[in-house]
């Protein structure tokens, strides 16, 4: 039986369903992440696991106990907001302190515990500060500190980096996974980042309008999306409209260009979406595979990548090229081939 069950958890607001039947199983240890667009039900399913609001139907499980009933004070779980959420009135160490002294734990034993989580949290020497005396990420770490101080059975993080700025975001980051990693903490992180899901998460949980879409590890939901909402809203992706010329050759036309497809999967009528990455597409014609031939209608220059757009027929189709110094950047009005495996692309009905 897994670490941390939800079985058909579903959540209305006076009347309103927003969530809609969540099914989740998650192992001791693991780092998981729930991802998706603002409004999709995140909040609202960490905050039904930490007891802040009660299930509609379905119920929770940890370690084997159901949750359901339980006030969060008697779950044992630990708990990061997005915003910082710290007492201004306490010092650090205070605020590191929070829970254990309502817990009654013995003084001794109390100081020990927040000198190891200053150490943790690399902030040995502010102990004795106010939160107004810190920066964003300082105060983010004196959050997780708090949280980590009880020993808690689950870490719950809701959007714990949103309001930092981009360079400390990323640290901090790191830094999460690795105390996660060094204390096999079972934890579930909110966030509609999608680069922050796959970077940190064992697995991740796609979610839309109160449904989970997919659970995959990072590799799995970004190569394998399991439909067009998942596979756009992971990563960059071309849909192309297509129609099946020859479903058991694999074959499909995008105006009058053949493309040879790798997953048809399952037929709905003559009309699909080609699922393609821009980071599968090749400069110039294939000896094998697929070729289109377009004209380019855009090129944006990020930095490690050139994004150019193509114009192929009706539809636009985004190419990426690594950047190096030696790379002859595409030129508005160009006629360009790009070729891409058969493998690199699947059906979408
Ligand atoms: N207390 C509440 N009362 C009514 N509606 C709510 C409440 N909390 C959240 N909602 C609604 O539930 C939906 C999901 O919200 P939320 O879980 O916060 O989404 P997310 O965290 O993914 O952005 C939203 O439409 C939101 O407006
Ligand atoms: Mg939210």
């Amino acid at each position: 039986m897994s670490y941390l069950s939800l079985t058909d958890v579903k959540k209305n607001f006076a009347g309103n369903p927003v969530i809609r039947g969540i099914d989740l199983a998650v192992e001791q240890g693991e780092f998981i992440s729930f991802l998706g667009p603002s409004g999709c039900g995140k909040t609202t399913t960490l905050r039904m696991i930490a007891g802040f609001e009660m299930p509609s139907e379905g119920n929770i499980t940890l370690d084997g106990i159901d949750l359901t009933q339980l006030p969060p004070n008697q779950r044992n779980l630990g708990m990061v907001f997005q915003s910082y959420a710290l007492f201004p009135n306490l010092t650090v160490a205070q605020n590191i302190a929070f829970g254990l002294e309502v817990r009654r734990t013995p003084r001794p034993q109390i100081r020990e515990r927040v000198q190891e989580m200053l150490e943790l949290i690399q902030l040995s020497d502010y102990g004795h500060r106010f939160p107004s005396q810190l920066s964003g990420g300082q105060q983010q770490r004196v959050a997780l500190a708090r949280a980590l101080a009880i020993h808690p059975r689950v870490l719950l993080l809701d959007e714990p980096l949103s309001a930092l700025d981009a360079k400390i975001r990323l640290e901090l980051r790191q830094e999460i996974r690795t105390i996660q990693q060094k204390l096999k903490i079972t934890t579930i992180y909110v966030t509609h980042d999608q680069e922050e899901a796959l970077s940190l998460s064992d697995r991740i949980v796609v979610m839309h309008d109160g449904v989970i879409e997919q659970i995959g590890t990072p590799f799995e939901i970004y190569n394998y999306p399991a439909n067009a909402f998942v596979a756009s809203f992971v990563g960059q992706i071309n849909l192309l409209p297509v129609e099946v010329s020859d479903f058991a050759r694999k074959e499909v036309k995008m105006g009058k260009q053949l493309v040879r497809v790798g997953r048809m999967g399952e037929a709905k009528g003559s009309s699909a979406q080609l699922a393609i990455r821009p980071e599968e597409l090749q400069l110039g014609p294939a000896s094998q595979g697929n070729t289109l031939t377009g004209q380019v209608a855009g090129v944006a220059y990020l930095g490690s990548v050139l994004r150019c757009k193509l114009q192929m027929e009706d539809t636009l189709i985004s190419m990426d090229m690594f950047n190096s110094k030696d790379l002859a950047i595409p030129q508005v009005g160009q006629e360009l081939s790009v070729h891409f495996s058969e493998e690199a692309c699947w059906l979408l009905w």
